[in-house]
Parts: structure tokens; C-alpha cells; sequence
């Protein structure tokens, strides 16, 4: 996938409100050791090193773009090119955060127990994830991939995937002491008609558009501003709304300490 920094910042403010709505749910901790996983252009993981100027703070993407815009605004940290699904620090951490990264991942039973695993004895994990996948927005971009004029160069995208909030509370209560999952649904307001389809091109949409030559990619993103238009009506005031909703999870004190098979 070819993530563009640029496009994904377009809609900063509206994308930087769950990262800090869930920042903000972090208990009262003094890490020595955390790390940003999925970090992409770095603007949270300045805002952990802010909030703990003391931390050893790690920034790990599997994005080249993403890193090198990360590594140009915080030269002094640490920026990791891996997979975040295998990726493991050397030593345990205080804090493994996540935001609007984990959903891009397969297995999350699996994963949450190798994140737990990263944790040091009193350790926080903190996620963010889209739990949109069933709005408009995302159904119209399966819709149109599945067409027979997309399905075969399309047919192997995935936009990532997101369990119920009530089954990561469940799965998070086998690993952690304390468990905080919810739901929040923002409804933003964007500009223009095609507020929504500049919103996904900067990231549901990479995928896909990583599998498009320039020609097919205006094709696809047309079919898909036509019926976006019809889903998301502009209003009287030349906004579109765009309801979208998040699950949050914070979860404290992992319990595979005592014993790594019961999680
Ligand atoms: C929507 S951006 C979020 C970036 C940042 N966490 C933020 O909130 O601004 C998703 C990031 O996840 C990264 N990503 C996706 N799959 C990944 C994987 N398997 N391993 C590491 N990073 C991944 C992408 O490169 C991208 O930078």
C-alpha cells in the first residue's frame, strides 16, 4: 500500500479528535518506555513525547512516506519500518498505543495477546479503531470494487476489518486487571460535495487506489463520487455530514504475566 502523508493530513483536525480523546483516557502513568504503533506521520507520537518528555518513545509503521514525514518533524525519536503485526520491542514497554492503525491488521484475537505480551508488569494498552465499515461510505466502496469491471483487479483489496466493541472487551478482559472499551460516533462536517471521497481517498481508499493506474483510478473514483453525492446530500450550506463512528480501548495491568495461556 502507498500511503500520501500530504492526503491523509488534509483532514488533521477531525483525525487528530478520537487520538486525543483516547490519549485523554490514559490513566495517571509515568512510562520509561512507550511506542506508537502505526504511527504514521508522527503528530501523535509528538503528542505522547509532550505529554511524556521523559519517555523513550518508538514509532513503528510499515509506511517509507509515513516515516520519513514522521522522522523530518521528530528527528530525536525512534522511527521503526516494520509490520506491526510481527513487530516486537526488545524489552517490555509501559504503554503500547495505537490509533487508527490496528484495524488495518488480520487476527485481533491473536494480536491483542501479543500486544499484552509487550506490556510491562503495570503496563497500558490504548487503541483506536474505525467501526465504520458498515456505513455508506465503506458498503459503496466494496459495491463498486466488486463490480465486474473492478472485481478482478480489485477483488484482493480489503480495507481492514473490526470485531463488535463487545468482543474486544471480552478479549481484553482475559488479558488485563482493567478494561475501558467504547464508542463514540463524531459527526463531521466537511466541505464541498466531495467531502467524503477526499476523506477516504486519504485512507480507506489506499488499497484500493494502490492497485489503479492514474486512468482507472479516476474511472473508480468517479463511479464512487456519484454515489457518494446520492448517500451523503450536500446541504444548504455547501456541507456534507458525515457520521462516523470509533471504538476505543484502554486497558491496564495485563494479566499474562501469571500466565500467558489464559489470554
Ligand atoms: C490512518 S494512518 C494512522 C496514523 C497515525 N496513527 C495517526 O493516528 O495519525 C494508518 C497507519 O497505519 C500504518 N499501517 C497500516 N498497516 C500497517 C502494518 N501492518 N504495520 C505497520 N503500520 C501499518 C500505515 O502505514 C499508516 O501510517
Amino acid at each position: 500500500m502507498t500511503w500520501n502523508a500530504d492526503q491523509y493530513l488534509t483532514f488533521h483536525d477531525l483525525r487528530l479528535r478520537p487520538a486525543l480523546d483516547l490519549l485523554n483516557r490514559i490513566p495517571g502513568i509515568e512510562p520509561r518506555e512507550l511506542v506508537d504503533l502505526g504511527c504514521g506521520p508522527g503528530n501523535l507520537t509528538g503528542l505522547l513525547l509532550q505529554r511524556w518528555p521523559q519517555a523513550q518513545v518508538l514509532g513503528v509503521d510499515s509506511s517509507p512516506a509515513m516515516l520519513e514525514r514522521a522522522r523530518a518533524r521528530w528527528p530525536a525519536l525512534t522511527w521503526i519500518e516494520a509490520d506491526l503485526s510481527r513487530w516486537m520491542p526488545r524489552e517490555a514497554v509501559d504503554l503500547v498505543f495505537s490509533n487508527a492503525a490496528l484495524h488495518w491488521v488480520d487476527d485481533h484475537p491473536h494480536q491483542l495477546r501479543r500486544l499484552a505480551g509487550m506490556l510491562a508488569d503495570d503496563g497500558v494498552l490504548a487503541v483506536q479503531m474505525p467501526a465504520n465499515f458498515s456505513a455508506p461510505s465503506h458498503r459503496l466502496i466494496r459495491d463498486i470494487a466488486a463490480r465486474p469491471e473492478w472485481s478482478a483487479v480489485l477483488g484482493e483489496a480489503r480495507m481492514g476489518a473490526v470485531l463488535d466493541a463487545d468482543a474486544y472487551h471480552t478479549l481484553l478482559s482475559a488479558c488485563f486487571a482493567t478494561v475501558d472499551v467504547w464508542q463514540t460516533t463524531y459527526f463531521q462536517v466537511l466541505q464541498g460535495e466531495h467531502g467524503v471521497f477526499d476523506w477516504l481517498a486519504g485512507t480507506t481508499l489506499v488499497p484500493y487506489f494502490s492497485r489503479l493506474d492514474v486512468v482507472q483510478r479516476d474511472a473508480f473514483g468517479a463511479a464512487l463520487r456519484e454515489e457518494l453525492s446520492a448517500a451523503y446530500p450536500v446541504r444548504t450550506d455547501g456541507s456534507v455530514l458525515f457520521p462516523f463512528t470509533r471504538t476505543f480501548m484502554v486497558a491496564r495491568t495485563p494479566q499474562i504475566v501469571v500466565s500467558r495461556e489464559t489470554c
